[in-house]
Order: structure tokens, then sequence, then C-alpha cells
């Protein structure tokens, strides 16, 4: 290796790089983008496997070894599996993982697997078909459930659930969830609704850490367990005593964990985006496609992350407003 890592002003060290592979969802969940007229990127402006590679590479030999694939939903991308066999197989990185809505993967699992994908994490808002609906404006409850059974099956290194957690939808289905996740042998996790462009967040409809362990603790027994990595953005719980049962809980509102955040972005359309709730980016596309060289690239990199926000504001004050230019999530990538 020999080369630098990438840091930022605040000395944290970029290990994980989140990388969109599409804009484009088959869901509108209510919490990411509710507009049904969204229009998506043309292939043409997306990055191609070839420009993927190439940045991951970068990226790896400055100190990232994990990836994670995100979206819209990643399993949108034509020939998937064709780009995680060669980011394990022409790039340096350890830990290649995938954040999903599930609806694919009971054909995708397996062949995820295959390719090389360790860790799978599925979005799950609810047990009941109808609230599925209503959450996510489309019918694919069943798909997802039988797709978390074949994930499962398959056998990742770790399947895990995402909820994200809404007072008056399914706050009441919380102890449900871990149950469901306890008879499976995978971690639910909870997370605190953020606000972005678009999905009309109120300080009102966001369900706290604290209320739902206290939820939570009307059905189990949880106590905490301590991090052994410090950028783990879930907060995890013992069920029952049973260290092979947990609950986790990113409490990205009211614990936010920006201090530790060790991640940067590519978006689908090959900005870099050092923070999430940031709208700065960095074009790489256009460099890449006017023929910057590796060494160039290097340092239009280096300077973004240089400037990655400090953390995000405090989505509690009644000051705080989104900044009024910036990308609804699907756009951002989770
Ligand atoms: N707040 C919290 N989490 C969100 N996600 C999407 N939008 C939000 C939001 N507003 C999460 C989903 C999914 C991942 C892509 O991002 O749970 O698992
Ligand atoms: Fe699609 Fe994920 Fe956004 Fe839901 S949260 S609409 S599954 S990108």
């Amino acid at each position: 290796m020999g080369d630098s890592f990438f840091i930022d002003k605040y000395g944290r060290q970029i290990g994980n790089l989140r990388l969109s592979v599409t804009d484009r969802c088959n869901f509108r969940c209510i919490y990411c983008l509710p507009d049904e007229n969204v229009t998506f990127l043309k292939q043409q402006h997306l990055l191609t496997f070839d420009e993927i590679i190439r940045l991951v590479k970068i990226f790896s030999r400055h100190g990232v070894k994990k990836v994670r694939l995100t979206g819209g939903e990643p399993t949108m991308r034509p020939k998937l599996c064709e780009l995680i066999q060669r980011i394990k197989n022409e790039t340096e990185i350890e830990k290649i993982s995938i954040t999903t809505n599930g609806s694919r993967l009971k054909e995708l699992a397996k062949p995820l697997k295959k390719a090389g994908i360790s860790t799978v994490n599925i979005s799950l808002d609810t047990l009941d078909p109808e609230k599925f609906k209503k959450i996510t404006q489309r019918n694919y409850f069943k798909n997802v459930i039988e797709g978390i059974e074949e994930a499962v099956r398959v056998g990742f290194d770790q399947v895990k659930i995402n909820v994200v957690a809404m007072r008056n939808i399914n706050f009441e289905d919380a102890a449900k969830l871990v149950s469901f996740g306890i008879e499976r042998g995978i971690i639910v996790r909870f997370i605190e609704l953020m606000p972005f462009k678009g999905n009309n967040w109120e300080k009102e409809n966001m369900v706290t850490m604290d209320e739902l362990i206290e939820k939570l603790r009307e059905t189990f027994d949880l106590t905490p367990i301590n991090k052994n990595d410090p950028s783990q953005t879930a907060l995890e719980y013992m069920i029952n005593e049973d260290p092979s049962k947990r609950v986790g809980f990113i409490a990205s509102v009211t614990r936010s964990f920006c201090q530790w955040c060790n991640r940067v972005r590519i978006t689908a359309d090959g900005h870099l985006r050092p923070c999430l709730h940031n709208p700065f980016e960095v074009d790489l596309k256009a460099p890449i496609r006017n023929g910057a060289s590796d060494e160039e690239l290097e340092k239009i990199i280096q300077n973004a992350i240089w400037q990655k926000s400090r953390g995000h504001p405090d989505f509690l004050s009644t000051k705080f407003e989104l900044p009024s230019e910036d990308k609804p999530m699907m756009k951002i990538g989770g």
C-alpha cells in the first residue's frame, strides 16, 4: 500500500464507502421520497462499472476497507452481481455489504452471496401487510418476507433488518418486529426518522430511541452491550439476558455519532458526498470522463473529504431548517 489515508480536517480517517449504484427504486417509502412523479437518471449519467471499479481501487489504496452498495434500490441496477464480483476480485476491499428493500432477494440472495456480499441489511418497517402498503406505497410485502427468509437460508455472515420508527404508523409494531428477528436469528435495528428533502419530516413523527426502549421493555428484558467499534452507528442491547439475541438503535437524531463517522458516499451520478446531511458534493464523474489521472482524482477526493462537516445540525432545535438546495434521500443513497 504505502499510500496515505483519506482524512478530514477533524482527523476522521475514512474507512467506509457507501456506493449508490442507481437512484431508481421500486418502492416509494413515505420517509424517503413520497413523490410518485420522480424522474430518474438516464443510464449515461450513472457511473459505469469500470468507473466504479477505478474509484473503489483508489479508495481502497487510501484506507477504505468496506464498501456498502446502496440505491435507490441497488438491486434495480442491471448486472449488479457482476459489479460485486469485480469489487471482490479486482480491489482490496475486505467487506462488501448491501442495503436493500428486500423485494428481489428471493431470487437474488444466492447470487449476491456467491458474488461476494457478506452482510445484507433489509428494510422492513412493519409485519402488517396493510401498513406495509401504506409505508412503501407498494404491494411487495410477501416478496420482502420471502426475501428475508431466503437471505437467512443462504447464510450470509449477517442479515439485519432496518426499521424506521414513526409515531402513529409503526411504533406499535416494534415488539413484533423484534420477535420476528429473534425467531430467525437476525438483528433488528430501529432508526430514528431523519429529515430529508421531500419527506415532510416533523419532530412529532419521530420516535426516539429512549421511547422505543421503554416500549420494548414492556415485552423484553434489555441490557446495553458495549460497542466494540466506535464508528458503529447502532447502540445494541441484549435481549432477555441471552447474548445471541440483540436489538439495535440508530439514534441519528437524539445521539448523533458524527464524531465517529468514517463514511463517505458516492452518489449514483458519480458525486462524492462527504456527509449525508450536507449538500456539499464534488463531481468525480466529469474529471473521470475528461481523462483525469488517478493522482488528480486522489487530490479531488482528498480535498472534498477534508471539508467533511463536523456533524449534522441539531434536528430538534427550533432553529433547524433543511438546506434549501438538496436532494431527497433516494438520490443521495442510504
Ligand atoms: N430516516 C431514517 N432512515 C431512513 N432511511 C431512509 N429514509 C430514512 C429517514 N428519513 C433508511 C431506510 C433504509 C435505508 C436505505 O435508509 O430504513 O433502510
Ligand atoms: Fe426505496 Fe429505500 Fe427509499 Fe424505500 S427507503 S423508497 S426502499 S430507497
